[in-house]
């Protein structure tokens, strides 16, 4: 199995019911060899129609914050979702939702085997990290679980919001540069 192969799988998904609304499903997108992958919520209307993550808005500063540290889903990192379909009006994830959609992300993360995940935001890392996790006490930490290691960020549409978080986020993608430099062998 490849991701490849992975994905034409997902793309025909009825797991639940976000397929009945999706226009495409946002499998994911980076380099196959991967030592960091990030993790959003879900596919916004952007993502929705051109079947690829992080590409709005929230996608722009995601990039900018990713080019500043030296690292691009074109090169050496991989951006995926905890849910794969959009929900409607951009509500987060419904329990059920995001429980038929994980065993997809759990593939993904066989199939990748990432140094670092990264969480974009409180619905990633309270599903990856910590139920109840705090992305404004928490940010920036490291967790190693099994092995891998866990980290989490603001979400981008969130610092778009609130633009006072820019800087503080920043310092956490300059955290995890340093993090990548000791821990992964080939992302630099
Ligand atoms: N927000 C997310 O969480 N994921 C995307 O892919 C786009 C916006």
């Amino acid at each position: 199995m490849d991701l490849q192969t992975l994905q034409q799988q997902c793309l025909a998904c009825r797991r639940c019911s976000l397929c009945e609304t999706r226009t495409h499903v946002v499998f994911g997108q980076g380099a196959a060899d991967a030592e960091v992958l990030f993790v959003g919520e879900g596919p916004g209307a952007n993502e929705d129609a051109q079947g690829l993550p992080f590409v709005g808005r929230s996608g722009q500063l995601l990039d900018h914050y990713l080019e500043a540290v030296d690292l691009s889903r074109e090169k050496n990192v991989y951006i995926a979702n905890i849910v794969k379909c959009r929900p409607p009006q951009n509500r987060d994830p419904l329990p059920e939702e995001s429980a038929a959609c994980l065993p997809w992300l759990r593939q993904q993360f066989q199939l990748l085997r990432p140094k670092i995940i990264v969480c974009l935001g409180r619905v990633a890392a309270q599903q990856l990290i910590k139920p109840g996790f705090s992305v404004t006490k928490n940010h920036g930490k490291f967790f190693d679980k099994n092995g891998t290691l866990f980290t989490a960020t603001y979400h981008p549409a969130a610092l778009l919001r609130n633009p006072g978080n820019k800087i503080t986020a920043f310092g956490d993608f300059v955290a995890l540069r340093d993090k990548i430099a000791q821990v992964c062998e080939h992302t630099y």
